[in-house]
């Protein structure tokens, strides 16, 4: 507890040095957020929905991990919540106990990983601790964010694209010592500088969201957009959609935003998109019954999106729903067009008339996070504040559970923040020049 406390004193010390943070003394545990492998079934046959994330995510005293060559530990000043966090909290659509089995059977340093509990979160913005043998880019003091790729690239598989390595893993999900957490264990090169102008909680906020809307829509890997593109993106002021949003608003493109209340269509209408389809509002049903789809309703929401285009049908769709629209995506994307999905959430077992895609010589790709690059490269945007962080509201880590509920039950908007060792929010800005140029844009999903 003590050593935890000279940390943060050490971090909130705006004069303390590369040196200083050397001989820091480090706890040996700390609190983290996470799930416990004997209560693996405690939700069997529940309905997802009244799987309750405050149930199984404890706030714990958990033992600190062995620092491995390649690796840092970082004091976690703040986290968010990710959809995956949802998942790995309802134990759906496996435990993530099995990744974590799995991990520690690759090497002894993996083993670390396989533990009877799981420390969960997949961003983090905070300060290097400590670094093991190898790391030379990164030193104690550092203010950093983290990426959540966790890659091995001992194959020859992952050289071009580090998201093609076979041992590839999101950290905090398929890997123990994530980010909701008072320190984290991460390899060396998932670390990227913070970005100056924001708090501890924004910067920690965009990670995992926007690495993943970058490489899905931006990225050559990915839908590689360009100018003039008409962009749908599904769930538009969510964690993904929020960033696709501002990717295709930044790059020339139009985007269709659609959303499923008043207050999420109007926060699309504040970040610049003009065409929004509110989906509660239509009422659209793209299933009839549990195994048969309504193409009417595919060609009524077709009709919408040519309504607010002038005619014209997507190039792009920005899917992550999954089985619930999917149909509905391969249908209105224009001949020729891309569906790109990383996810899904409604169900993975899609079903679409392969008519419409073959015929029409569409295009349906997988994206997954980003390789270091891409997510350098969305980082770098949010840096320079020509991408902002879209955090509505903000937790402390004891709250994180209910946190969690909210985003499994859709009541959020943008991302959700968690403070770990930060006392308090609107800590750690200190380039406040930048902040001020964007501090409408930045405070944009505040409240909401
Ligand atoms: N592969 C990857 O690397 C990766 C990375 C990030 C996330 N993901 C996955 O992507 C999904 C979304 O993540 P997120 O962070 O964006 O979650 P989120 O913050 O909950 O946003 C998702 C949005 O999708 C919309 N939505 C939900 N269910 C829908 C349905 N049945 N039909 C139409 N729209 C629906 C909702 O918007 P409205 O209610 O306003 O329409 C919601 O706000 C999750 O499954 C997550 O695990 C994958």
């Amino acid at each position: 507890m003590a050593a935890i406390k000279e940390i943060l004193a050490a971090i909130q010390n705006p004069d303390t040095t590369a040196a200083e943070y050397a001989a820091l003394e480090l706890p040996e545990s700390y609190r983290a957020i996470t799930l416990h492998k004997d209560e693996q079934e405690m939700f069997a046959g529940l309905e997802s929905r009244d799987k309750d994330p405050r149930k199984s995510l404890h706030l714990d005293e958990i033992a600190l991990p062995e620092l491995g060559p390649g690796e840092a530990l970082v004091a976690v000043m703040a986290s968010a919540v990710n959809y995956n966090t949802v998942w790995s909290s309802i134990y759906e659509p496996v435990s993530t106990f099995s990744f974590l089995e799995r991990y520690g059977r690759l090497s002894p340093e993996a083993a670390r990983h396989d533990q009877p509990f799981h420390v969960l979160g997949s961003d983090l913005a905070g300060v290097v601790l400590r670094t093991g043998p190898g790391v030379h880019a990164w030193k104690p003091g550092d203010q950093v964010v983290a990426h959540c790729l966790s890659v091995e690239l001992e194959s020859a598989d992952g050289h071009n694209d580090t998201m093609l390595d076979p041992e590839q893993r999101i950290w905090g999900f398929e890997t123990n010592y994530g980010g909701l957490a008072e320190i984290a264990l991460v390899k060396s090169n998932q670390l990227m500088p913070k970005p100056k102008h924001l708090t501890w909680e924004e910067a920690a906020s965009p990670g995992l969201v926007n690495s993943t809307a970058y490489r899905q829509l931006v990225s050559r890997n990915g839908a590689g957009m360009k100018q003039g593109d008409n962009v749908l993106i599904w769930g538009a002021s969510g964690g993904l959609g929020s960033y696709a949003t501002q990717y295709a608003l930044a790059g020339g493109a139009n985007p269709i935003c659609v959303v499923s209340n008043e207050a999420k269509a109007k926060i699309c209408e504040a970040m610049g998109a003009e065409a929004i389809i509110d989906r509660s509002a239509e009422g659209y049903k793209f299933w009839k019954d549990e195994n048969n789809q309504d193409p009417r309703e595919w060609k009524r929401f077709g009709g919408k999106i040519r309504e607010l285009t002038g005619g014209e049908d997507v190039d792009i769709v920005f899917e992550h729903p999954g089985r619930e629209t999917f149909g509905a995506s391969v249908y209105v994307t224009r001949k020729g067009g891309t569906v790109v999905t990383c996810a899904s959430t409604s169900g993975y077992m899609h079903q679409y008339d392969n008519r419409y895609l073959w015929m029409s010589l569409k295009r349906i790709v997988g994206s997954h996070f980003a390789n270091y690059r891409e997510a350098w490269e969305a980082n770098r945007l949010i840096a320079k504040g020509k991408i902002h962080p879209t955090l509505s509201k903000t937790y402390t880590l004891a709250e994180t559970g209910q946190a969690s509920l909210d985003v499994h039950h859709n009541k959020h908007q943008g991302k959700v923040g968690v403070l770990c060792l930060a006392p308090e929010e609107g800590l750690g800005v200190t380039d406040h020049e930048l902040r001020a140029k964007h501090l409408t844009a930045i405070n944009r999903f505040r409240g909401e």
